[in-house]
């Protein structure tokens, strides 16, 4: 064996016995030798970048364009006409899309149940967990069942989905807009449920 040879083992051995394991704590960087995709090249969000003018990594949207996946009927996608009245039922295609209400229904319940019930109660009643543990008057729902929220035109339940009201905060970033419409279809079905006797 050359001496060299020896050297570059001995070097090795050496490196890989100050690295700590695994699994070991240690207070200093990981030692990786083949560092693979580890790091890469990239922005993180917010961060300053040269490369642009504007020194922001992050791009702004271009102007006059539209993303792909946005709805931009007002009806389908804020629940308001260029009048801005509230659509008074669920749009036609939304219903058609999920091939007939029975489907949007059963998808609605689906929704509901994860967004809606905490606060609002599995029967719409603003008896949710939320208001009942946190007991804070101003997170207290109201009933569904109340004339005011039955007549509502359907548009409106949409708009208070999409964009919250007052102590209400807004679901339109985590539901898409055919899944809101779903839930409108939903709480009327939950309306219809509670009339008897009243
Ligand atoms: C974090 C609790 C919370 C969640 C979750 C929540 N709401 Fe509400 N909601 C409220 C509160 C509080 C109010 C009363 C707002 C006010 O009047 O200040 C309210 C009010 C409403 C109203 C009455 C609006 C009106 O005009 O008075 C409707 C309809 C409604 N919510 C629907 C929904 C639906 C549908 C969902 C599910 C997508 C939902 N909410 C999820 C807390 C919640």
């Amino acid at each position: 064996m050359s001496r060299s040879l020896i050297a570059a083992v001995l070097a090795i051995a050496g490196a890989s016995s100050l690295a700590a394991c695994q699994g070991q704590h240690s207070s200093e960087p990981p030692i990786v030798p083949i560092r693979n995709m580890h790091e890469q090249p990239r922005y993180d969000a917010q961060e300053a970048a040269t490369y642009f003018t504007d020194g922001r990594a992050m791009r702004p949207i271009v102007e006059h364009t539209v993303a792909q996946e946005m709805e931009i009927d007002p009806i389908l996608e804020d629940g308001v006409d260029e009048n801005l009245d509230y659509a008074p039922t669920i749009p036609d295609e939304v219903v058609a899309g999920f091939d007939g209400m029975e489907a949007l229904l059963a998808r609605g319940q689906t929704r509901f149940d994860i967004y809606c019930v905490p606060c609002h109660g599995a029967l719409g009643d603003g008896e949710g967990m939320v208001p009942e543990v946190s007991n804070v008057a101003t997170i207290r729902p109201p009933t569904f069942h109340d004339d005011r929220i039955r007549h509502m035109p359907d548009g409106q339940l949409y708009a208070t989905i999409r964009n919250g009201l007052r102590n209400m905060p807004a679901y339109g970033h985590v539901v898409p807009v055919r899944d809101r419409w779903a839930i409108v279809g939903y709480v009327r079905a939950l309306q219809l449920s509670q009339m008897d006797g009243q």
